[in-house]
């Protein structure tokens, strides 16, 4: 099936396949950044994508065909992003030994920490530093990746199936991190001991990451995202899923200020019921994030507190969420911009400017393509 590589490679398009949508993005080099050559996005039939995991291999294909057809991407190599309970991402201590040692040893090592089989797995890891123990052992911290080989290989047959080559397959939420906080993933805050948390919210999962010092820490997805808060809308009115949806984005959650008017084509005593319901469904999504972020806090001891969440994903839009999250997790919200670091060409201002926000994973990919 070809090697594997989390993390590099020469390829240049990142593929995003997701619930609702396929993404593909082209980037090229240009000056100390990047340039946007060709963007596309394709809707998925629902049910094709179950939580991060391709369930009808064909659908799916042909929608990455339909991205080829459509836009102006070009090339066969792809980068692509997983993010399912299939792909596990952690950080580990183990006693200091080389690298070409590690490959060797990674294997064996790797099943104290990963609850999935490691023969049915494919393994990854990256050195992030080594260090000294107050009792003078020399220690390194690893960052390990495993995933399900019955996963990958319906990834692969997805991608082969569109006449594309997979080259590299990278953790979907290192991409949303490299997309928002550039390629050494530093930002201001970090040198203050502050950790900079990451949201990215899409129809079928919700990743949640920490970065600290330009490096992605912990990861966790969630189920808990836009389709769930649409299928809340559906189940208290008795609507269909579409429906539902359109409620969904029309309505929002109540201004947390209080006084904002109902849309003017949505029943006004309908509106309450829609933002009740989106309420207790954002007040979950808020216990789940928070107990990620607490988990995290707990397990290191540098950091104290998260200061900074950087909000993505297509289902970050929902109306006045920003507020609600800053409120609900004692931090400040930001909403982040996977463009910030592209130029992006005329011709395609009108197509990536509108999915901004549902980018994020793609861009990710094929920054992690283009060598600088
Ligand atoms: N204006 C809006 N307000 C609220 N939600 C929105 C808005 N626009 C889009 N969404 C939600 O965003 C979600 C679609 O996100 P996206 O297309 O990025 O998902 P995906 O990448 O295909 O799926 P996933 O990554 O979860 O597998 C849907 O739940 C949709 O309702
Ligand atoms: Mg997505």
């Amino acid at each position: 099936m070809g090697s594997l590589s989390f993390g590099s490679s020469s390829s240049t398009v990142g593929l995003d396949i997701g619930t609702d949508h396929v993404r593909a993005v082209q980037l090229r080099q240009a000056g100390a950044g990047f340039a946007l050559s060709g963007y596309g996005a394709v809707e998925v039939p629902m049910g094709a994508v179950v939580e991060g995991e391709i369930v009808d291999i064909e659908a799916v294909t042909s929608a990455i065909k339909e991205v080829w057809r459509r836009s102006g991407v070009r090339g066969k190599d792809v980068s692509i992003g997983v993010s399912n309970q299939k792909v596990i991402v952690r950080l580990i201590d183990l006693p200091f030994m080389e690298r070409a040692e590690l490959a060797g040893a990674i294997q064996y090592q790797a099943q104290d920490y990963i609850p999935m089989a490691i023969e049915e797995s494919i393994l990854d890891f990256q050195i992030i530093g080594d260090y000294m123990t107050p009792s003078d052992e020399h220690m390194m911290e690893v960052l390990l990746v495993a995933a399900h080989r019955d996963m990958i290989s319906s990834t692969v047959a997805a991608v082969e199936g569109a006449g594309l080559r997979l080259s590299q397959i990278d953790v979907s939420s290192f991409a949303i991190v490299r997309s928002l906080m550039g390629l050494n993933g530093m930002s201001d805050l970090d040198e203050s001991g502050f950790a900079t948390g990451i949201i990215h919210i899409s129809s079928g999962i919700t990743n949640i990451a920490v970065v600290e010092k330009g490096i992605p820490r912990f990861n966790r997805i969630s189920s808990l995202a836009g389709n769930q808060f649409t299928q809340a809308v559906a189940n208290v009115l008795n609507l269909t899923f579409d429906e539902a949806e359109h409620l969904k984005i029309t309505v929002g959650l109540p201004d947390i200020e209080g006084g904002a008017a109902v849309p003017p084509d949505v029943d006004p005593a309908v509106a309450p019921i829609v933002q009740d319901s989106l309420e207790r469904e954002v007040n979950k999504f808020i216990a789940e994030v928070r107990r990620s972020l607490d988990y995290y806090l707990t397990q290191t001891s540098q950091v104290r507190t998260i200061q900074r969440i950087l909000l993505t994903g297509s289902g970050a839009q929902l109306k006045n969420l920003p507020s609600f999250l800053e409120k609900g997790l004692q931090a400040q919200v930001v909403i982040g911009d996977p463009l910030a670091r592209v130029q992006v060409p005329a011709n395609l201002q009108q197509a990536v400017f509108a999915d901004r926000m549902g980018s994020a994973t793609a861009i990710g990919l094929a920054m992690g393509g283009v060598e600088l």
